[in-house]
């Protein structure tokens, strides 16, 4: 089974009584364990994309499939709890509470899900080590570099141990150093756990890591390139 298929999606925003077609039928399957780069001009609909692959948003018309599950059935609150089981979301600006610590920032989905206390803190710090941060569980997004926040979120996108982690442009605002290490998380935790990765990126070597690139443009798919067999 698919993690997630999208067929004929469609996504319109309505503003001021103007409608704004952001994506125009997008037909897209995320197999197990599948490493995915959606690339395309900024404005094309890459963000509006990711977030109906995650559940975050629902497509104005179209089916979209996640755990083989049709949202379209689910209300809200389902619609949350397929997302929380099934979803990690990394975004680009981190999205991480200030004043909080690296623990208690990935343990909060875990708050959510009605995880105890003690349980949570162990879980927190064990996907706090699996982004190498075992030694940073005690500081705050502001005591740490922008390359520890990405890998913070990470951690807190994959607490919840979801089978698909959708990151938005995930090294945009990073240098070249702190971008490869996170790259190399999100690689290592495709390689190693089987997660399915599916990231948005402007940078062409970044996106020809992945076994597929998917080309988005004007809210349709202009083109998909499938990544050579390894030999
Ligand atoms: N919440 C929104 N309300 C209205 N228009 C939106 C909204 N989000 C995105 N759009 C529009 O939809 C189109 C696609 O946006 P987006 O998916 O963010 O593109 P990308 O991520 O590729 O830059 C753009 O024209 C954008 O202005
Ligand atoms: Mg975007």
């Amino acid at each position: 089974m698919a993690e997630i298929e999208a067929v004929e999606v469609t996504r319109s925003y309505r503003m001021d009584g103007v409608s704004v077609d952001a994506l125009r039928g997008v037909s897209l399957t995320i197999e197990e364990g599948d490493y995915a780069a959606i690339i395309g001009p900024s404005g094309s609909g890459k963000s509006t994309l990711m977030h109906l692959l995650g559940c975050l948003d629902r497509p104005t018309t179209g089916t979209l499939l996640v755990g083989g599950r049709d949202v379209g059935t689910l209300d809200d609150s389902e619609l949350a709890e397929l997302r929380n089981q099934t979803i990690g979301f990394v975004f680009q600006s981190f999205q991480l509470l200030a004043r909080t610590t690296a623990l208690d920032n990935v343990a909060l989905p875990l708050v959510y899900r009605g995880v105890r206390r003690a349980e949570r803190r162990k879980r927190a710090a064990e996907a706090l080590d699996a982004v190498n941060l075992g030694h940073r569980i005690g500081h705050k997004p502001t005591q740490m570099s922008g390359g520890e926040q990405q890998r913070v979120a990470i951690a807190r996108a994959l607490v919840g141990e979801p089978s698909v982690l959708l990151a938005d442009e995930p090294t945009g605002n990073l240098d070249t150093v702190n971008g490869d290490e996170v790259m190399g998380i999100l690689e290592r935790l495709n390689k190693e756990r089987g997660v399915a990765v599916v990231l948005v990126t402007h940078e062409a070597d970044i996106a020809a890591r992945a076994r597929r690139i998917i080309r988005v443009r004007d809210g349709l798919i202009e083109a998909v390139a499938e990544a050579p067999e390894p030999s």
